[in-house]
């Protein structure tokens, strides 16, 4: 990739300063930050992409878990990855979130930020943010209280023993209860809480901290089916504000969530498209969903 994007970048660069020469103002609100230009510490968004890997390997052991994969999301998107076990799919959200180095390849949040130069907890404060698949909340203490912390985790212990709640702060945590349907359950303690809400309270942590990724990992395992279709109510409700990456089994709730379905076998790319597109599909039908 590296030389059309250094291209775009140097674009971008002499954009920015013509921008700056006339002195133009940029307009508020996130859709309008999708194509804007980058200010310092933002992402990059103004080539289409948020998440762009390019032929990334990794082997375990001599054994190729990830293979020369290449994959990218638009901003606001909310991708769905499925593949048979062993694919490769928690693999790929280890890669990008600096948990596992791959031996090759690259990775860039943006057009701008080499991800491979990152360490893991870095990678969480640029804006990407993970949600595992066991719900680690914190079980002791209330919802509020764990969306409050969700707060104070990312800035250090020099900055969260000033921490205050101010206004601000606290209009974000009550628009996030709102969003993870856990208004009526503030004062509840987590521990108390079903597996789904615990489910929803962890995402509610992440949502804190205005990630602009999101990856989730099989996010409604074990849920109810009226819990999986809150789930998938939530989800849609976070397109567009966020981009999504949602890997799962549960074919009926990636129906209901999905635009692009990005199929994933031996640590590469096998088949893009619609749910339908990709269901009817000979190799996928052949790897993973069976006749
Ligand atoms: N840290 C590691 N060390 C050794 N092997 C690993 C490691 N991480 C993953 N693997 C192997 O890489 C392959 C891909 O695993 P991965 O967990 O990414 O699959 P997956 O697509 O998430 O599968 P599932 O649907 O079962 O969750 C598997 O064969 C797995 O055993
Ligand atoms: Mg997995």
């Amino acid at each position: 990739m590296t030389p059309e994007l250094m291209e775009a970048g140097a674009r971008r660069l002499e954009a920015r300063q013509q921008h700056a020469q006339l002195g133009k103002t940029e307009s508020g609100g996130r859709q309008a930050g999708f194509s804007r230009i980058a200010k310092h510490g933002e992402v990059d968004v103004t080539h289409g992409r948020i998440l762009y890997l390019e032929d990334v390997s990794v082997s375990f052991d001599g054994f190729k878990a990830i293979n020369k994969l290449s994959l990218d999301i638009a901003p606001g998107e909310l991708r769905c990855i499925i593949g048979p076990n062993g694919a490769g799919k928690t693999t790929l959200m280890d890669i990008i979130t600096g948990k596992t180095r791959p031996d090759e390849g690259t990775v860039f949040f943006g057009s701008t930020i080499d991800l491979l130069r990152y360490t893991e907890p870095e990678i969480a404060q640029l804006g990407i943010g993970r949600k595992f698949q066991k719900p680690t909340v914190f079980e002791q203490l209330t919802v509020f209280e764990n969306l409050e912390l969700a707060l104070k985790t990312n800035k250090g212990v020099k900055a969260s023993m000033f921490f205050r709640l101010d206004s601000a702060k606290g209009d974000r945590l009550a628009e996030v209860l709102h969003t993870i349907h856990l208004a009526d359950s503030v004062g509840a303690q987590a521990g108390n809480l079903s597996h789904g809400q615990k489910q929803w309270l962890e995402i509610g942590m992440l949502l804190m901290q205005d990630p602009k990724l999101l990856l989730l990992d099989e996010p409604v395992a074990g849920m109810t089916d009226e819990e999986t279709e809150r789930t998938a109510e939530l989800f849609l409700s976070l397109k567009g504000k966020h981009s999504l990456m949602v890997v799962e089994h549960d074919m009926s709730f990636i129906n209901t969530i999905s635009d692009i379905v990005t199929v994933l076998c031996d640590g590469a790319v096998l088949a893009q498209g619609t749910l339908a597109q990709v269901q009817a599909d000979e190799r996928v039908i052949e790897v993973y969903l069976g006749r």
